[in-house]
């Protein structure tokens, strides 16, 4: 079994988020997304928050029939919750960490962080997706964002 491990702060998780998992759905069985916290942004392990009810509803179709799209979170640094989440079974798992990119900037800031959790030690590769075009502009950060004045406006 083919098995991505998804890492990101998702916060919120959005249709960039889900087409990065659409496109790994195609080469892997599994895509788990991964929630853990990034020092630099405002985040909260859990729970994982969506961008929009119609996101969330997608989600969930693709879970269910199979739990293909699992969800897990962690604290602290990613090699460790790889070391402690795969399982070690003769080669019948195969795993990989996943990230979606959206323009060389991301590239960029991903290429250090794989090079960072090579140097802490992870093992399995790492592989990036190109977000789809519809999604390059889309971020957490901006819906925050955006988030933010609405409350300004309504309140
Ligand atoms: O790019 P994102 O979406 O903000 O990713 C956040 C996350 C949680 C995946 C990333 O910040 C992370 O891996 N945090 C754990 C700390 C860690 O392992 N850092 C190692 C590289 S310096």
């Amino acid at each position: 079994m083919k098995v991505a491990i998804y890492p990101g702060s998702f916060n919120p998780f959005h249709e960039g988020h889900l087409d990065v998992i659409k496109q790994a759905l195609k080469l892997f069985d599994k895509v788990v997304i991964a929630k853990g916290l990034n020092p630099e942004k405002p985040s909260v392990v859990s729970p994982l928050t969506f961008s929009s009810p119609s996101v969330m509803m997608e989600l969930k179709a693709l879970n269910e029939k199979e739990d293909k799209v699992p969800y897990e979170s962690f604290m602290g640094l990613l090699k460790d919750y790889i070391e402690n989440s795969i399982v070690h079974s003769d080669g019948i798992m195969e795993y990989a960490v996943i990230k979606g990119l959206r323009n060389g900037q991301d590239l960029e800031y991903e290429k250090n962080q794989q090079y960072w959790n090579e140097d802490l030690g992870i093992e399995i590769p790492f592989f990036y997706i190109i977000s789809d075009r519809k999604y390059c502009h889309i971020s957490s950060s901006a819906i925050r964002g955006l988030a933010k004045f609405r409350e300004v406006e309504d309140g």
